[in-house]
């Protein structure tokens, strides 16, 4: 086997001029982008069925491409064109293409079997029909979705049953990067992770080409190559590992709020602890984004499917938490108001899941904004990224009455506008202009008490009591 595995290490990695991304979202198109900067023979096109989202990729005002990064406009405006091509003429780009990632989106299912648990796989299955109806040449499908372990043997099913003879690798790379440091994380990768069929001199020598393109800018020591379930299941595990350090944070954040501990200084102390660690233990709101919730979901889905009750029970419990810790956050609000917030202007600062991004998915904004609703308060916001349109968009989503919606949530352009006549602030996302906001001025223009809400500790206790606010912070 080591012989075979050193033969399959010589054969020379595949030639790539042209990549093909399908998905231009919030992965594929920052990844692209840096892929095309780093590797400026490889010509990258990046398809997407939206076709509005693709012009807005190709609006000739850079600012304007629809996901913002920092520093990924300055990585467009320089490869845009040259070697990076965003289009709608998905046969052609999977046509022309050596290698294609598939970066659709695979959010949780909200119907049939595994609703609101499973991930929901019918834009993967999409993407391995059309690659074989149109592939008439040998391709490295890389899987940069987050999917279930062992999806990859559902697209090499397709590709062969429905494929016309060319030679399809399927090669896992799952996509670390954080939003909000996107280009950072591409940019400096704590480890690329590439997982394929590591037992044939064709698996290999697909892995060895993809590990070829990133070597351009990453270092060989941090490009880790696994088989293809391992590099499946260590997605999932990684975001459920990141998520459950939140939740766990959290949990201590609510003994800390009875006990007269504080949240702050016990992360301290425990993330100085070095087989600990100092990240991912800052309390919130609670967390949000694209991926947590749903790859905790899959995996408890997955583990139940394999009858691995105690496993699902286990990763089950950091989902629950986070719930808890939202509403836990709605209701402190609507107790300290004299248990009612009938009719009082609540003004929320930041709908964001997390600060520098503009993506909303999952927000804990969602679930606070509408329980505040529900006890019939006026919801006023400001976020300096998210549009109106984005914040009704997820409300009915979520369930909340396009009356209600209509009556009583308002959206404003400035903190400050935001913040006049309102009896209480609630901080959602830590945007940096939250924390150098003139507070004093705040003040006068609040009813009296007027409390802060502070849902991600940016502000500082003593100098909020100062001006005179009611100060809550999370654990504190
Ligand atoms: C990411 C990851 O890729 C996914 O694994 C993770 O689980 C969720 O987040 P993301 O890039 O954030 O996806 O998703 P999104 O911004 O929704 O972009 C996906 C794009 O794929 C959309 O623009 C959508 O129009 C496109 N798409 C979807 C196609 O082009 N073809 C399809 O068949 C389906
Ligand atoms: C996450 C993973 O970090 C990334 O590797 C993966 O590819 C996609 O999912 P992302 O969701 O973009 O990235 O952001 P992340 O920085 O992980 O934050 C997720 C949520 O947790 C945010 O709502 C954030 O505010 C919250 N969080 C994070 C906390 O509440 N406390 C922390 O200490 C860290």
């Amino acid at each position: 086997m080591l012989e075979c595995l050193i033969i399959y290490k010589n054969q020379k990695p595949v030639n790539i001029k042209n990549i093909c991304c399908i998905g231009a979202g919030y992965v594929g198109g920052p990844t692209m982008a840096v892929i095309a900067q780093k590797c400026p023979d490889i010509q990258v096109t990046v398809v997407d069925v939206n076709a509005d989202r693709i012009s807005a990729w190709n609006d000739p005002d850079v600012e304007k491409i629809p996901i913002y990064e920092p520093g990924l406009s300055d990585i467009v405006a320089a490869t845009r064109g040259r070697n990076l091509f965003f289009s709608t003429d998905i046969e052609k780009a999977i046509d022309e293409a050596e290698i294609i990632f598939i970066s659709v989106n695979t959010p949780t299912k909200d119907y049939g079997v595994g609703k609101g648990k499973a991930a929901d796989l019918k834009y993967i299955e999409i993407c391995a029909r059309q690659i074989a109806a149109i592939a008439r040449t040998d391709k490295i499908i890389v899987e940069k979705s987050t999917i279930p372990v062992r999806t990859a043997s559902t697209i090499k099913d397709i590709l062969e049953q429905v494929g016309n003879k060319a030679d399809f690798q399927i090669l896992s790379n799952p996509e670390f990067l954080a939003e909000g440091t996107a280009v950072s994380d591409l940019m400096q990768p704590d480890r690329i992770l590439i997982g394929g069929d590591i037992d044939t001199e064709a698996g290999q020598r697909a892995i060895d080409t993809l590990v070829t393109i990133y070597n351009n800018w990453v270092p060989k020591e941090r490009i880790v190559t696994t088989n293809i379930w391992s590099s499946e299941l260590s997605k999932l595990a990684a975001n459920a590992f990141l998520a459950q350090r939140v939740s766990s944070i959290n949990s201590i954040s609510e003994l800390c709020e009875k006990t007269g501990a504080d949240v702050g200084e016990i992360s301290r102390a425990v993330g100085a602890d070095t087989r600990i660690g100092d990240k991912f233990l800052k309390a919130s709101v609670g967390f949000g984004g694209s991926c947590f919730q749903k790859d905790i979901l899959n995996l408890v889905y997955i583990a139940r499917s394999y009858n691995l009750h105690e496993v699902a029970d286990y990763w089950e419990q950091v989902i629950l938490i986070n719930e808890h810790q939202k509403r836990r956050f709605a209701y402190k609000i609507i107790k300290e108001q004299h248990n009612t917030v009938s009719g009082k202007k609540i003004t929320m600062l930041g709908w964001a899941f997390k600060k520098d991004t503009n993506d909303t998915r999952e927000t804990p904004a969602i679930a606070v904004a509408e329980i505040l609703l529900q006890e019939q308060a006026e919801v006023v916001v400001y976020d300096p990224k998210v549009t109106e349109q984005q914040m009704v968009a997820d409300l009915e989503r979520y369930g909340v009455d396009a009356a209600v919606i209509r009556e009583k949530f308002k959206v404003c352009t400035t903190a400050m506008q935001a913040v006049q006549g309102a009896y209480a602030i609630a901080i959602i996302t830590e945007w940096d202009e939250f924390r150098e906001l003139d507070w004093a001025a705040v003040y006068r223009q609040m009813v009296q008490p007027a409390s802060v809400f502070d849902g991600r500790n940016i502000l500082h206790k003593q100098t909020m009591q100062q001006l005179g606010f009611k100060y809550f912070a999370i654990g504190r």
